[in-house]
C-alpha cells in the first residue's frame, strides 16, 4: 500500500524543501507526484529545458525513503505556446478559443500541440527514464476537453470514413432520410453541438475517445522508447465521468488510477464502493487514487470538510476495494493560483494543518497492512455490466428525465453492497466465466456480438439479470428490428411488448420469495412470454390501464447446465429491488454476509488463497459485528490483538483480519 501527495515544489524557495519532506516522512508518506503542471518551469522558453530542479527534488524524496510518480505537465501549456501558436487552443461549442491560465486550454486534436507535448515528454522521459526512484508516470491530467475547431471536425470526417467507408453505409445506420440530413460527402457532416442525431452524437463521443488514445499515445511512446527500467504508465481518471470510453482509454495503460472528491456533503460508501469497482473492472486489476481531499476542496457550492475520522474510512473504504495506493492532494496550496482555499497537508505558514495528524493516522495504518495486502485483490461473482455506449444513448434521450443511468446502477448495486457481496464492475465484452451471476442494467446499446458473448455464458449455466431499457439500440445508437431486449429475445424467453416513462408509481406484486409487494417508478415495461418455459415472477397491479396484471419480471432457463435469464421490466422501489437482487443471488446459488447498517466487509485475496477481511464502520455510531467465521482466530492488524467473534466498532471504526 502506497500512500502519499502531491508536491509541487517548484512553488517554494528550495531551502524549504527538505523540512517539507521530513514533515511528509514524519506521516507516513511512500510515494509523491512531481511535476505534474509544470511545463513552464521544465520548458521555460521553447526548446530549453530545465529538469534540474525536477532531478534535486527526486533526490530529496528518495534520501527519505519516498519514490517518486512523475506527471507530464501537458495539462498546462505554458504562455509561449499558446501565444505563438494560438492553433493549440482548444475552441468551445459556440467558435471562442480558450484563453490562456486555465489548465486544459489545449487542444488533443491540434497536431501542434501533440507535437509539443510528445517533445516535452520525450526529454523528462530521456533523463528520468532509467531512474529507479522514479516508479512511474502519470499521463496529463483527467482526461476531459472536447475541442470543437475546423481542425476537430475535420478529423471526425476522417474517422467517420475509416468507420463506414462509403457516406450511403453512414447513411443508412444514422437514418438520414430523416429530416433531410442525408450526407452526399464527408465534408458536410457537423461536430453535434446539443440534441443531435443519435448516431452522430454516439460517434462523436468514440472520436473524442479515440483523439484522447491517440494524445496518449504519443506519450506512451516517449516514455516507453526512452524507459527500460520496470516504470509503469497511468493517468488520474474521473469516476463517473462519461466524456470518453474509459475502457478504451485504459487498454494502453498498466493500471488506471482515479481522482476522489466527494466535494459537499459526506461520504457514501454504497456510491463509491461502485466507483472504486469501476475502476478496478476498468483494466481487471487493482488501481490507485491518485488524488483525494485532504478534508475540503475548493471547487463546490459548499466546501464543507469531512468529519474527524471520515477521511480514514475513506482510504480502507478504497484498499479494500483494490486500491494500492492513496494520495492527498495536495501537500501544501500555493500562495496564488485558482486554488488557494483548496484543503492540503500544510498551512500558508508551512506548519502542518489539523487534518496532517489524521492523515499521519493512516499513514502509519497503511504501513501494519501493507504486506498483508500484497498481491491481494478482490475476487467476486457477481458482475455488473457497464458500458458507455448504453449510457450515452440513454443520456441523450432519457424519455423520463429522472432514468440517471448511473442511479440505476446504484440502484442494483447498493442491496449487494449492502449484503458485502463483491461486485466486479466491468464491460459487456469482458470475459465472463468467473461470474456466477451477471446484471446488465440498463445495457441499453446491445451489439449483436456482444449479445452472443452474453448468451454462451449464460448457455454454459450463467444466470444473467436484465433491466428496463436493455437490448433496444444497436451499435450506431438505431432501434433494434426486435423489440427489446433485441438479441436477448431468445435467451430472455420474453420480450418488452411496451414500454411506459412513469409519472404516476404503479403497483408491482412479486412472488420470488414468497409475496413481495412494493411498487414500480420512472419506468415500466410490460413484458410478452415468448415461452412455454418463461414464469411470470412478478404482476403489476392496477395502475395506467395498460400494465394493469400483466408481467412485470419473468425468468427462463436457457440451455442445459442450469443457465437463467430473469428480466424485471420496472425501477423498483428500494425495498422490493432489494428482496429482487437478494431472490436473483439465490437463484445463481450465492449469498452475502450480514452486517449492522452501514458497516462493510470485504475481503481481498491472493492466488495462494490468503485472504485479508476489512470490517469498516461507515457511521457515526459504534456497532457491535459479528464476524464471519472464517476470520476466527484471525488477528486484526490494526490493533494488533486477536479478534473475539464479536468485535465492537467505534464509529469510524475499522478493524482488517489477517492469519499471521
Ligand atoms: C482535480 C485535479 C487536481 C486539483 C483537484 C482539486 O480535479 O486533478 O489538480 O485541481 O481537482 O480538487
Amino acid at each position: 500500500m502506497h500512500f502519499g501527495n502531491a508536491w509541487y515544489p517548484e512553488h517554494w524557495p528550495e531551502e524549504r524543501w527538505e523540512h517539507d519532506v521530513k514533515l511528509m516522512r514524519e506521516a507516513g508518506t511512500t510515494v509523491c507526484r512531481l511535476a505534474e503542471f509544470a511545463w513552464s518551469s521544465i520548458e521555460p522558453t521553447d526548446g530549453c529545458y530545465e529538469l534540474e530542479w525536477i532531478d534535486r527534488a527526486i533526490t530529496l524524496l528518495n534520501k527519505y525513503g519516498i519514490a517518486t510518480v512523475l506527471g507530464t505537465p501537458t495539462a498546462a501549456p505554458p504562455a509561449w505556446v499558446t501565444y505563438y501558436h494560438p492553433d493549440t487552443l482548444a475552441v468551445d461549442p459556440t467558435g471562442r478559443p480558450a484563453s490562456h491560465g486555465n489548465r486544459c486550454h489545449a487542444s488533443a486534436n491540434s497536431p501542434t500541440y501533440l507535437k509539443y507535448s510528445r517533445r516535452v515528454v520525450e526529454h523528462m522521459a530521456r533523463r528520468f527514464g532509467n531512474d529507479t526512484r522514479v516508479i512511474g508516470w502519470q499521463i496529463d491530467n483527467e482526461y476531459h476537453r472536447v475541442d470543437y475547431s475546423d481542425t476537430a471536425k475535420r478529423q471526425f470526417q476522417h474517422f467517420l470514413k475509416d468507420r463506414f467507408v462509403t457516406i450511403d453505409k453512414l447513411n443508412e445506420h444514422w437514418s438520414t432520410r430523416y429530416w433531410s440530413q442525408t450526407y452526399d460527402f464527408w465534408e458536410q457532416i457537423p461536430i453535434p453541438v446539443g440534441a443531435h442525431n443519435p448516431g452522430l452524437m454516439l460517434a462523436f463521443r468514440q472520436f473524442v475517445t479515440f483523439t484522447w488514445q491517440e494524445f496518449q499515445r504519443h506519450q506512451i511512446e516517449a516514455i516507453r522508447n526512452n524507459s527500460h527500467c520496470g516504470q509503469w504508465i497511468t493517468t488520474n481518471l474521473m469516476g463517473w465521468f462519461d466524456g470518453l470510453d474509459t475502457y478504451k482509454v485504459a487498454k494502453d495503460l498498466d493500471f488506471v488510477s482515479w481522482d476522489w472528491y466527494i466535494g459537499t456533503g459526506h461520504h457514501n460508501y454504497l456510491n463509491t464502493g461502485l466507483i472504486h469497482d469501476l475502476n478496478r473492472g476498468f483494466k481487471q486489476k487493482n488501481f490507485w487514487v491518485m488524488e483525494t481531499q485532504p478534508g475540503t476542496v475548493n471547487w463546490s457550492p459548499n466546501n464543507n470538510f469531512l468529519n474527524k475520522g471520515e477521511a480514514r474510512v475513506m482510504a480502507f473504504h478504497a484498499a479494500a476495494h483494490g486500491a494500492d495506493a492513496f494520495l492527498y492532494w495536495q501537500w501544501r496550496s500555493a500562495p496564488g493560483g485558482q486554488e488557494q482555499l483548496h484543503g492540503s497537508l500544510l498551512g500558508a505558514d508551512g506548519n502542518p494543518r489539523p487534518f496532517y495528524e489524521e492523515a499521519s493516522q493512516i499513514g502509519s495504518d497503511f504501513k501494519r497492512v501493507s504486506e498483508a495486502l500484497k498481491d491481494t485483490t478482490v475476487k467476486a461473482d457477481v458482475a455488473i455490466l457497464h458500458s458507455y455506449e448504453a449510457r450515452w444513448a440513454i443520456n441523450a434521450q432519457r424519455h423520463n428525465s429522472e432514468f440517471d443511468p448511473v442511479q440505476y446502477m446504484e440502484q442494483c448495486y447498493h442491496p449487494l453492497a449492502r449484503h458485502n457481496v463483491s461486485v466486479d464492475v466491468i464491460s459487456p465484452n469482458a470475459p465472463l466465466e468467473d461470474y456466477s451471476l451477471v446484471v446488465a442494467p440498463a445495457l441499453n446499446v446491445l451489439p449483436d456480438d456482444t449479445a452472443a458473448h452474453i448468451t454462451a455464458w449464460v448457455q454454459a449455466g450463467g444466470v444473467l439479470l436484465l433491466t428496463p431499457r436493455t437490448g433496444h439500440k444497436d451499435e450506431y445508437d438505431a432501434l433494434h428490428s426486435t423489440l427489446q431486449p433485441g438479441p436477448l429475445r431468445e435467451v430472455a424467453g420474453v420480450e418488452v411488448q411496451e414500454y411506459y416513462s412513469l409519472y404516476d408509481r404503479v403497483p408491482v406484486e412479486a412472488s420470488w420469495d414468497g409475496t413481495s409487494c412494493g411498487e414500480g417508478l420512472i419506468w415500466a415495461e410490460l413484458l410478452r412470454p415468448l415461452s412455454a418455459s418463461t414464469r411470470v415472477v412478478a404482476m403489476y397491479g392496477a395502475s395506467n390501464g395498460w400494465l394493469d396484471g400483466k408481467p412485470a419480471a419473468t425468468i427462463h432457463p436457457f440451455g442445459e447446465a442450469g443457465g437463467k435469464v430473469i428480466v424485471v421490466g420496472a425501477w423498483l422501489d428500494e425495498r422490493l429491488q432489494e428482496s429482487l437482487m437478494l431472490w436473483v443471488l439465490a437463484e445463481a446459488g450465492l449469498s452475502g454476509i450480514e452486517s449492522p447498517p452501514e458497516v462493510e466487509i470485504t475481503v481481498r485475496q491472493a492466488e495462494d488463497g490468503r485472504k485479508v477481511t476489512f470490517v469498516i464502520n461507515h457511521g457515526r455510531e459504534a456497532r457491535s459485528v459479528t464476524l464471519p467465521a472464517s476470520t476466527a482466530g484471525q488477528r486484526d492488524l490494526l490493533s494488533d490483538s486477536i479478534v473475539p467473534a464479536t468485535i465492537s466498532l467505534p464509529a469510524y471504526g475499522v478493524a482488517v483480519l489477517a492469519n499471521t
